[in-house]
């Protein structure tokens, strides 16, 4: 008999953990969406809290250019299409089943505005420009790859553009909302429920005083 998969993570790239695919339903935004999930892909079993008052906190207007890092099986980047109908949204991680799976719930929800993309962080989109950037990001991925993400996404963000964020508060929110205000400028909390806080970073331009913190 196998014994546990030591070590896998939801952020492996080919999942170790055999596929069995399932849907799973959920109303965000006002819709209801059907998305396949997987073994071996984060939030299998439900869209996660975070994630849902990630979807509910993000304020996005009808033209944004906006990229969700991490995507999962894509419930932020594919909900932040419909309300950028005009824009469009490119989702990317580094988990290929997870890729694979953001482009079948595409389709599956009818969502034509996106882009699904395998790679890390910031780097697959280098070059390109967003207006807002929105992430559940891998927090079991350690402090140095999240600030590295972090720095990734300043780089493809318009100056004015924002990355909004949500961490638990007990997997350090407070501290990452502060290294990122160390990097972006500011850090404002926009909500705080059931132990997760959301957060939304504005991208200084030039002549942008020097880093300050508000509401953190
Ligand atoms: C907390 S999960 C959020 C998934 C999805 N957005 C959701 O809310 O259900 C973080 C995601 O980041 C992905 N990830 C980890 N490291 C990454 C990296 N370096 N670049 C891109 N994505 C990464 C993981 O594979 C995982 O899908």
């Amino acid at each position: 008999m196998r014994g546990p998969v030591v070590g896998s993570h939801y952020f492996d790239e080919r999942p170790p953990v055999a596929s069995r695919p399932r849907k799973i339903r959920a109303r965000l935004r006002g819709r209801e969406w059907t998305f396949v999930t997987d073994r071996g892909v984060f939030g299998r079993d439900a869209v996660d809290a975070g994630t849902r008052l990630l979807i509910e906190t993000m304020r996005l207007a009808p033209t944004d250019h906006v990229l969700d890092v991490g995507c999962g099986y894509g419930p932020v980047g594919l909900v932040a299409a419909v309300s950028a109908s005009a824009g469009r949204v490119v989702l990317v991680d580094v988990n290929a089943r997870a890729v694979h799976l953001a482009e079948q719930n595409a389709a599956l929800n009818n969502v034509s505005n996106v882009e699904v993309l395998l790679g890390d962080g910031g780097t697959v989109v280098a070059g390109r420009t967003f207006d807002v950037a929105v992430t559940n990001p891998p927090i079991r991925a350690g402090r140095a790859t999240l600030l590295r993400l972090v720095r990734e996404v300043g780089d493809v963000l318009r100056p004015g553009g924002r990355l909004v964020f949500v961490v638990r508060t007990a997997q350090g929110a407070k501290t990452l909302a502060r290294e990122v205000a160390a990097i972006f400028g500011t850090v404002t909390e926009l909500a705080h429920k059931s132990g997760y806080r959301v957060y939304e970073a504005v991208k200084g331009d030039a002549t942008a005083p020097a880093p300050t913190q508000r509401d953190v």
